[in-house]
């Protein structure tokens, strides 16, 4: 079998509790910029063409299986022995042989080039097991590499374990390695836990391999932030840090405007077009989409949501809605899910709009509420017009007609239906259907009370004593 076909594949380690992060759930779930880390390693795992992926779990394996995909299997490492001990857990897996990256999945930036590069090396060099190593200003914490004479590893020392001279090693070991399975098999049988930890330690494969004559190499990352991982919330931070302004950079490079960046969290995924504008406190999440020259923020929140080009999104919020191009939105305004708004449009002010369509240049303003409705285009809202679209058990729906007319405070009850260029008037409660063209007015009418106020009212306060 050729080398390239050679079967390759990972095995994640997951099992940390979240003890320092001060978190219920397992460590590997907490999010960088919105996604859980083991998700961005599985990611990682996926772009580098590995898809036969073993994640050993600790004491909540449920909780990772609903974050990866199905096809990974999950072991469990009852007890944190060392990692060593963790990778034991998928000995199984090694017995078909071929190669075998062990990652983290608190470690979030690894990424398809490392891991494709060191497995390169690994499989060029024969290597039994290829460590991914960095250099670091403060290596405190980590396993230092021991180089031999000729440059080759010689073993890795953990901080616990290491002399003083060793201690001063600023090429650290980042926890990823490519191994032969086969060997990996063999040498997680020869480990033993006499060190400081009295852990099982998997860097002590790298001595395995040397003193049985195989080969050991290290595969040198030149950009430390890949092998960051995090152990508590101001880690966590840290790692958010990067990865929000990585984001950034990358919509910038795209021709995105983002004048200052004080509060603008872009999540992975989105997409933004040229010459669109990005102002400070927006959050863009999910399968978003924002088109050419539109106008985000200030602070807005779009989830799941695509707006077209030229629109613009002043303080709202939205979810799964769409809105078409030259619209705006806002300030203001909230799209809940399945809002679907054309071009155009002006969506204004505290206007709350629900599973509903709204067409093209159709304008409301101001304080309204639209529920399960479908409007066409040209249609134009007063102020303060409410759906009144459940009764309390079910759900209807209104339809309103081109070129309508929706007077200021009109109610509508549904199921309704106000016909194209039909009129409301101002404070009419609509429950039948309105014809196209006809008006509807459903209102108290309005009586005069001539010298009301001088026959019952006392301007001193109160009410005249004749009337107590
Ligand atoms: C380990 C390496 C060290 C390296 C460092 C990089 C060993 C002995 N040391 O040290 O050389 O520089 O990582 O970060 O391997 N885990 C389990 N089960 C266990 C123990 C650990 O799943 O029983 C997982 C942890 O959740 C974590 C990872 O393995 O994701 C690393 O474990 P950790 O205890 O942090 O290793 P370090 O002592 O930091
Ligand atoms: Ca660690």
């Amino acid at each position: 079998m050729s080398i390239k076909n050679r079967r390759k594949f990972a095995i994640i380690l997951a099992a940390g509790d979240g003890k320092r992060m001060k978190c219920d759930q397992p460590k590997v779930l907490c999010e960088v910029l919105f996604q859980p880390m083991l998700k961005w390693v599985e990611n990682a795992c996926r772009s580098a063409g590995l898809d036969e992926i073993y994640i050993v779990a600790g004491d909540q394996p449920d909780a990772l299986s609903q974050v990866v995909s199905s096809d990974c299997s999950i072991v469990i490492q009852a007890e944190r022995r060392g990692t060593g001990h963790a990778v034991m857990m998928a000995a199984d897996a090694l017995g078909a042989g071929g190669d075998v990256i062990v990652l983290y999945g608190d470690a979030p930036f690894i990424n398809e080039d490392v891991i494709n590069a060191a497995l390169a090396q690994h499989q060029a060099q024969r290597n039994a097991v290829t460590v991914v190593t960095a250099k670091v200003s403060d290596p405190t914490g980590y396993g230092r590499i021991i180089r031999g004479a000729d440059g080759e590893i010689a073993g890795i020392v953990e901080q616990k374990d290491a002399t003083d001279a060793q201690r001063k090693i600023d090429e650290i070991n980042s926890g990823v390695y490519w191994f032969d399975a086969a060997f990996l098999a063999d040498a997680l049988q020869k480990l033993t836990c006499q060190n400081a930890q009295g852990e099982y330690y998997l860097t002590d494969t790298v001595k395995i391999a040397l003193e049985t004559g195989a080969r050991a190499g290290g595969f040198l990352c030149e950009d430390g932030d890949v092998i960051l991982g995090a152990n508590d919330r101001k880690g966590l931070k840290l790692l958010n840090e990067i990865a929000r302004n990585r984001e950034i950079d990358r919509h910038l490079s795209n021709g995105v405007d983002i004048p200052l960046d004080d509060g603008v969290i872009i999540g992975l995924g989105v997409f933004i077009d040229h010459d669109a504008r990005i102002m400070p406190g927006t959050v863009l999440l999910g399968d978003t989409k924002i088109g050419a020259h539109a106008v985000i923020g200030p602070n807005s929140y779009i989830k799941d949501s695509t707006v077209g080009a030229g629109s613009s999104i002043l303080s709202s919020y939205l979810t799964d809605s769409t809105v078409g191009e030259g619209t705006t939105v806002g300030p203001f305004t909230q799209l809940r899910p399945n809002s679907h708004i054309g071009n155009g449009a002006k969506i204004g002010d505290f206007v709350e709009v629900k599973n509903s369509t709204i067409g093209d240049k159709t304008s409301v303003a101001h304080l309204t509420y639209i529920g399960d409705a479908d409007v066409g285009s040209q249609v134009n809202f007063g102020c303060g017009v409410v759906i009144a679209n459940y009764d309390g058990i079910h759900k209807f729906r209104t339809t309103i007609g081109d070129r309508a007319f929706i007077g200021c405070n009109t109610n509508l009850i549904p199921p309704v239906r106000v016909g194209e260029g039909a009129y409301t008037a101002a404070g009419t409660t609509v429950d039948s259907d309105v014809p196209d063209g006809a008006l509807s007015i459903g209102r108290a009418r309005q009586e005069i009370k001539e010298q009301w106020a001088a026959k019952n009212i006392n301007f001193k306060g109160g009410k005249k004593a004749t009337e107590v």
